[in-house]
């Protein structure tokens, strides 16, 4: 199955400013959540639940947005027992949530402001896989829903209290931001391509798991881009290959043979949401400017090792050249990040990644070639990155974490820098949360 090509007037470009650069951990996870309310989505298992006990740990007020709610509640009980937590508003359950329904969305973000005036972290994490082919009431692919429409309305119907934390940050002063959107995105949407929103929403074909992905970093990209300025920052993430109830909706992954591979190789939860919890504590931890600071700092792009490399005659010139454009990024409210850690934030896997496939219908020879140039392309991608899923937790535990361990923020697709689609995926998440422009 291959994906139409991008609209060519679509404007596709990954900034220039985009560079690996590593995050400091020991700084990042030190961030206090004291005071700061959090809404952490699909939290009754796999990676929102590690993610809400780390930051209930941070000190926030943390609120599990679920469909299930009496799951919810015992994951609550079990979280506030595990941290300690002093008293229990600090774990809340939130009223009830399914993406997979407008209604509920729209209601829950209703309830949600009326209770808590300021929502300063937001981790749209819910998602799914393996689906039957279904649809919901208005037409659009169940998983397309539930990945990614419900969250984006979600987050557009939030609007209010996610801006207020946002202001009252700027109002009290100091760096980084005062709130933060973070999607749970994965590798996947280094091959999709959603070049159509009305196929990507209603084509079941086109609406694939890799396609909700890339459409999730789109929109982070686009909450950047209209929030940034505004005191929101926003990122996606790829956690990594994760042992989760995720494939469990998969007769082949939850078949026993596959269960004991990927209980062996995947990550444990609590591991594999090390870089969602990054990404969602970077913003509060940084004492520099608001894109940048302690928390991050160059690894590939390292300044010392580029002044190193300049000759003595343009040295400071090149280095002054260099530190500019640096700080010019961290100053940069507007970036998304895009973090992933161990093999998968490789430059294998984020500079090698194949892009979307071409077009179906493109041109003859020159068509039938560039589908058969990006086969090829796709196949010894994807070999890596299977073998990178199943070496990378075993690396990191059996070098007792020297190995494959670092969070990095890395370039994420280059599609996933379209802005004219992104835009238009922001007024039919817009649409659906009734809210507009934005
Ligand atoms: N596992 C991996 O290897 C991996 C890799 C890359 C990305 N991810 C992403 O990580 C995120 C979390 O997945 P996971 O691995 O932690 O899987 P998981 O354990 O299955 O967790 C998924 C969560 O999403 C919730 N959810 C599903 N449908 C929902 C709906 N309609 N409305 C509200 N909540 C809904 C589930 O709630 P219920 O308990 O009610 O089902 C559950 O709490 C997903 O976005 C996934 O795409 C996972």
């Amino acid at each position: 199955m291959t994906n139409p090509r991008p609209n060519a007037a679509a404007e596709t470009r990954r900034p220039s400013s985009v560079r690996v650069r590593a995050v400091d951990e020991r700084v990042v996870s030190s961030a206090d959540l004291t005071g700061k309310t959090a809404l952490v989505t699909g939290a009754t298992s796999g990676l929102g639940r590690a993610t809400a006990t780390a930051l209930a740990r941070r000190g926030a007020r943390v609120v599990l947005g679920c469909r299930d709610v009496a799951a919810a509640e015992k994951v609550a009980t079990a979280i506030r027992a595990e941290t300690g937590v002093a008293s229990d508003d600090l774990v809340v359950v939130g009223p009830r949530l399914d993406l997979a329904s407008d209604d509920s969305v729209r209601s829950f973000a209703r309830e949600f402001t009326s209770e808590h005036p300021r929502l300063h972290l937001l981790v749209n994490n819910a998602g799914t896989n393996f689906l039957k082919r279904a649809f919901t009431k208005s037409g659009v692919g169940v998983i397309a829903q539930i990945n990614f429409l419900g969250p984006a309305a979600l987050t557009r119907a939030l609007e209010a209290p996610i801006l207020a934390a946002a202001a009252e940050g700027r109002e009290k002063g100091g760096a980084g931001a005062g709130a933060n959107v973070v999607h749970v995105s994965s590798v996947t949407h280094r091959y999709a391509s959603v070049a159509s929103v009305p196929k990507f929403l209603r084509d079941w074909d086109v609406g694939s798991y890799a396609a909700t992905k890339l459409a999730n970093v789109m929109f982070a990209y686009e909450i950047a881009r209209r929030w940034g300025k505004r005191g929101v920052a926003s990122s996606a993430v790829d956690p990594g290959a994760v042992y989760s109830s995720l494939w469990n909706n998969d007769a082949f992954f939850s078949a026993r043979p596959m269960k004991a591979i990927l209980s062996f190789a995947y990550a444990p939860p609590e591991d594999g949401a090390v870089a969602v919890v990054m990404a969602s504590l970077a913003p509060f931890a940084r004492t520099g400017a608001a894109g940048g600071g302690s928390g991050e700092k160059e690894a590939n792009g390292d300044r010392d090792r580029d002044r190193r490399r300049n000759g003595n005659r343009n040295r400071k010139t090149d280095a002054a050249a260099h530190d500019a454009a640096a700080d010019a990024d961290d100053d940069d409210d507007a970036r998304t990040r895009f973090y992933a850690r161990g093999l998968f934030a490789s430059s294998f896997i984020s500079a090698l990644a194949p892009g979307g496939s071409p077009a179906e219908d493109g041109p003859g020879v020159a068509g039938a070639l560039a589908r058969a140039a990006w086969s090829v392309k796709f196949g010894l991608w994807g070999a890596g990155a299977l073998a990178c899923s199943l070496l990378d937790y075993p690396l990191r535990r059996l070098s007792g974490g020297r190995v494959a361990s670092a969070t990095r923020e890395v370039p994420s697709s280059a599609m996933s820098y379209d802005a004219a689609i992104a835009s238009e995926l922001w007024d039919e998440a817009g649409k659906v949360a009734g809210v507009r422009g934005g």
